[in-house]
């Protein structure tokens, strides 16, 4: 048997695991967590401990074994490091692509390392964490490889900042082994005598484990998502049962060293481990991106404008400047300010004052972004007036210019950024819905049909945007400003600030979205998906006989039963549920 050279840079995977909340309190017991770390082990508030993330990968580490072709009897875990990109939530699903990055040989008596690298992803295709690692093959040294280069971690020469005291059980690795590495050297006496011990050994992954609370507890207790980098390399065997000391040196701002040592004998088990924390999250930025709000003047759409340009884009301000009924000839005022705010923060706006209710306008505001930013990014249709009136008061001016602004608003400049959206093959647009529309209210029967009209406009664009990186939402904003400030009740009046709206427009706002074609509440620190339930219905009368309205009337409750809803993504979906049904 030899290695199988050959696999270098060879990809391997993708390779998927499941996970639940119950996987990663088995690893969290299994690696020493107990009833003083609930974070860890109790699913109502659940963290998962960062290393978790190497047994939800095993699968990659065996792959890696098999493909390199190791001799299996003198294989060890030597070397293991996780960059965290993003923390891991308590359950996903991960796929994982890698590949063998290096064979170094250590000689023929000495052994040989394998080295290889994965980069798991979520189900959304964001990177989560790489997991870097070397196998030590003890049995295939001698293959005429380069020597692997020297890189030591200084550890320093003084009492470290933080010693924890662990004593994983004897049946420590009875445990652990649940979380995937079923390996019969930590179970089975035997076997162990035959490799030359005493009795089973402890995982060295499951003292990693211990290593890992240790570092979490002592530097970023009760948040582990702050983990950036774990890393360390595997010195020693240890019996299970044997006290062990994780020693930990601060080395500078969110950066520390540490290592395992059996505690009575000072051995050390773990070395070289480096630990790194910080916040992980990526800046939701917009960076060379062009933004047009309308009726940014305040509000809502001045929220949505500052958040934007402090973020990094450069933002076309549009404000009509009318009253809150639109009836009058409108101003330059609003829209100026808001310009002059985002210029005071160091940001860059343009001032521009059509009316979206016209052809013309629209056409004008995205010209303005073109002709002073040359592209355009971001479209928040969010311009809006009310006009109030019981139904049969309604009358058709009224109702008109309710839905000029709008719908009609949405549909005048939407129109005119799209083929530009589509010709640099990237465009983000959000819709304005409300909750009037949405779910019905006295006297907006006008703006009811406006809001929920835009609703219809989004779920027909996100089809004709999607052969390139476009996306449509709609967010159903709750929050004080000119429009509601007398609608609201007042003990929400304080706690109802456009700034806890702008958060989820500025994410469907932003490159990172990944959704399209979704509806959204948000308002008060509250944000929730909306969607159209269809129930499961029933099927009556027969190919030749339609159902009579008594037979509706007898099925009426089935008719209407939502117990079993589920929602559609289109109207050909739909049709197909539909006739595969009848
Ligand atoms: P706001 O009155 O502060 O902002 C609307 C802005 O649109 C005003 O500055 C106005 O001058 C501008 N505007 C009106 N007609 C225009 C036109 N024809 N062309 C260009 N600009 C025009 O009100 P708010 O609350 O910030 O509203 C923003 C959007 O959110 C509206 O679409 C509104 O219907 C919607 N909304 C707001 C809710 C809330 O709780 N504030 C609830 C549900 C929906």
């Amino acid at each position: 048997m030899a290695l199988n050279l050959e696999m270098l840079g060879e990809e391997i995977g993708p390779l998927t695991k499941e996970y639940t909340w119950k996987d990663a309190v088995l690893y969290a017991l299994g690696v020493g967590a107990g009833s003083d770390e609930l974070d860890f082990v109790y699913e109502k508030e659940l963290k998962v401990l960062p290393s978790f993330a190497v047994p939800a990968v095993f699968d990659f580490l065996f792959e890696v074994g098999v493909k390199s072709n190791v001799n299996l009897a003198g294989i060890m875990h030597g070397e293991q490091e996780l960059v965290f990109h993003r923390p891991l939530s308590r359950e996903g699903r991960l796929s994982t692509r890698g590949r063998i990055t290096d064979y170094y040989d250590l000689g023929r008596d000495k052994g040989a390392l394998v080295k290889a690298e994965g980069v798991t992803r979520d189900e959304q295709g964001r990177k989560l964490f790489t997991n870097r690692m070397t196998i030590f093959a003890k049995l295939d040294g001698g293959f005429g490889g380069e020597k692997p280069p020297r890189q030591e971690v200084a550890i320093p020469d003084r009492e470290p900042d933080f010693v924890v005291q662990d004593q994983p059980s004897r049946d420590q690795p009875l445990l652990y082994r649940l979380s995937g590495d079923t390996f019969a050297l930590h179970v089975d006496p035997e076997f162990a005598r035959k490799a030359g011990f005493e009795r089973p050994i402890m995982h060295g992954l499951c003292t990693h484990g211990f290593a890992c609370r240790a570092c979490v507890n002592s530097l970023v207790p009760a948040e582990p998502e702050k983990v950036k980098r774990f890393s360390c390399r595997f010195s020693r065997p240890l019996y299970p049962g044997t006290p062990i000391q994780t020693r930990i040196w601060n080395t500078g701002p969110g950066s520390a060293v540490w290592r395992v040592v059996a505690a009575e004998t000072g051995e050390v088990v773990i070395d070289q481990g480096i630990f790194e924390y910080g916040d992980l999250e990526e800046r939701v930025l917009f960076k060379d991106q062009v933004a047009i709000v309308t009726g940014a003047g305040g509000g809502l759409g001045r929220g949505y404008a500052l958040e934007l340009a402090k973020r990094g884009a450069r933002v076309v301000v549009n404000d009509f400047g009318g009253a809150r009924d639109g009836s009058d000839t409108g101003s330059q005022d609003p829209a100026q300010r808001v310009v002059r705010e985002i210029e005071a923060l160091g940001g860059r706006a343009v001032a521009n004052y059509d009316n979206v209710a016209e052809a013309g306008g629209g056409q004008n505001i995205v010209q303005s972004a073109l002709n002073t930013f040359g592209r355009v990014d971001v479209l928040i249709n969010n311009a809006g007036i009310l006009r109030d009136r019981s139904f049969h008061k309604l009358d058709p001016s009224t109702w008109h210019a309710v839905l000029d602004v709008h719908l009609n608003g949405a549909f005048h400049v939407t129109r005119a950024a799209f083929p530009q959206m589509k010709e640099q093959g990237y465009g983000r647009v959000i819709m304005t819905t409300s909750a009037a529309g949405l779910y019905g209210n006295f006297g907006q029967a006008n703006y009811s049909a406006a809001k929920l009209g835009l609703v219809g406009f989004m779920n027909s664009l996100k089809l004709e945007g999607e052969r390139f990186d476009f996306k449509v939402n709609t967010v159903a904003p709750l929050a004080v400003s000119r429009l509601t400030q007398d609608v609201l009740p007042k003990e929400l009046l304080d706690r109802a600030g456009p700034e806890f709206v702008v958060p989820l427009v500025l994410y469907l706002a932003s490159k990172e979205c990944t959704v399209s074609g979704e509806i959204y509440n948000a308002g008060l620190g509250f944000y929730n998906r909306v969607v159209l339930a269809n129930g499961r219905g029933r099927v009556l009368g027969s190919k030749e006989q339609p159902a009579g309205p008594e037979v509706i009337k007898r099925e009426f409750a089935g008719i209407e039963d939502l117990t079993q809803w589920h929602s559609y993504e289109t109207l050909n979906e739909q049709i197909m549920d539909l006739v595969s049904r009848v």
